[in-house]
C-alpha cells in the first residue's frame, strides 16, 4: 500500500509546518553549487503544496529564509531572493486551480523592494482562496516575532489599551506574526538535522516532530505522505494521561 492510500482523510493534520533543510549539502554531493540546491527545491515545495492542499491541510507553512540567513554570502542570498519571487509567480496557475491562498510571515521590510511587490501581487491575487493557505516565513524569526509581540504588548499596556491582567496565551498569540492562524499539529524538518533552529518556537509547544534524513529538493509527495502517516500514528496528549484523551 501507498503512504497516500494508508492516509485517515479524516484525521489529517490541520496545520503543516516544515523546515525546508539540505539544499545546500545535497547541491554539493551532485557537484554543483548551493543555488542550484534552491533551485531543485522549487519543485519540490511545488508538490507538496499541491499534496497538502488535496488531502485536506488547511495551512502549510514553509520556512524559506530565517533572519539568520542574511547573513549568508550576498550571492546567495540575492539569487534566493529572484528564486522566491520566481518560484512563486510559477505557482500561480496552481494555487488558483487548488484554491490555495499565499501569505508571508517575518520581517518582511528587509526584503528587498522587488520581492516584496511581487509577493504583494501574489498574495493579493489569491486573497479570496479557501482550500489552504499557504504561509511562506521569510525572514522570520521566532525570537524576532517573540521580541516584535512583546514590545506591541508593552506599548498597549503603556498607552492604556491592554489592562496587564488580560495578557494571556491568547493575547500573546494574537500578536504574533501567526495572529489568527492555528497552531501546527506536525513539525517536518528535512536533511537529518534535528533542530528547531528559531523557527515558529511558541507555536510548536504541542506539535508532533517529524525528522527525515531527505534532503529537501528530494522531499516529494509520496515522503510528505509518509510524514502524515507517521503523524497518524502518535497520540497527542497535550498534558493528560493517554486515558483521558482515549476514552
Ligand atoms: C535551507 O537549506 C533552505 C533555504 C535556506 C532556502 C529554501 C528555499 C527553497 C526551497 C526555494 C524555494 C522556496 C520557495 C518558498 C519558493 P540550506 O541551504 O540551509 O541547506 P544546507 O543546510 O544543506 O546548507
Amino acid at each position: 500500500m501507498t503512504f497516500l492510500e494508508q492516509i485517515d482523510k479524516n484525521r489529517v493534520p490541520e496545520s503543516v509546518a516544515i523546515i525546508m533543510d539540505g539544499n545546500g549539502r545535497w547541491a554539493k554531493k551532485q557537484g554543483k553549487n548551493r543555488i542550484f540546491g534552491h533551485q531543485n527545491g522549487v519543485d519540490s515545495v511545488d508538490q507538496v503544496m499541491e499534496a497538502a492542499a488535496q488531502i485536506g491541510v488547511k495551512y502549510l507553512t514553509l520556512y524559506a529564509f530565517s533572519t539568520e540567513n542574511w547573513n549568508r554570502p550576498a550571492e546567495e542570498v540575492n539569487a534566493l531572493m529572484d528564486l522566491f519571487v520566481e518560484a512563486v509567480h510559477n505557482y500561480m496557475d496552481k494555487m488558483m486551480a487548488n484554491d490555495i491562498r499565499l501569505a508571508v510571515i517575518g520581517d518582511v521590510d528587509r526584503l528587498p523592494q522587488k520581492t516584496r511587490e511581487n509577493l504583494q501581487k501574489s498574495i493579493d491575487q489569491t486573497a479570496n482562496c479557501k482550500r489552504m493557505t499557504l504561509v511562506l516565513a521569510l525572514s522570520y524569526s521566532s525570537r524576532w516575532e517573540i521580541i516584535r509581540a512583546v514590545k506591541q504588548i508593552a506599548a498597549e499596556a503603556k498607552n492604556g489599551a491592554l489592562d496587564v491582567d488580560a495578557i494571556d496565551e491568547n493575547c500573546f498569540s494574537n500578536h504574533l506574526a501567526t495572529s489568527g492562524m492555528p497552531d501546527p499539529d506536525l513539525l517536518i524538518r528535512t536533511s537529518g538535522e534535528l533542530r528547531i533552529s528559531n523557527f515558529l518556537m511558541w507555536q510548536l509547544s504541542y506539535s508532533e516532530l517529524f525528522f527525515t534524513d531527505v534532503c529537501w529538493p528530494e522531499f516529494k509527495k509520496e515522503n510528505f505522505y509518509e510524514a502524515i502517516v507517521d503523524y497518524q500514528s502518535r497520540e497527542r496528549r497535550f498534558g493528560k494521561t493517554s486515558e483521558q484523551v482515549t476514552k
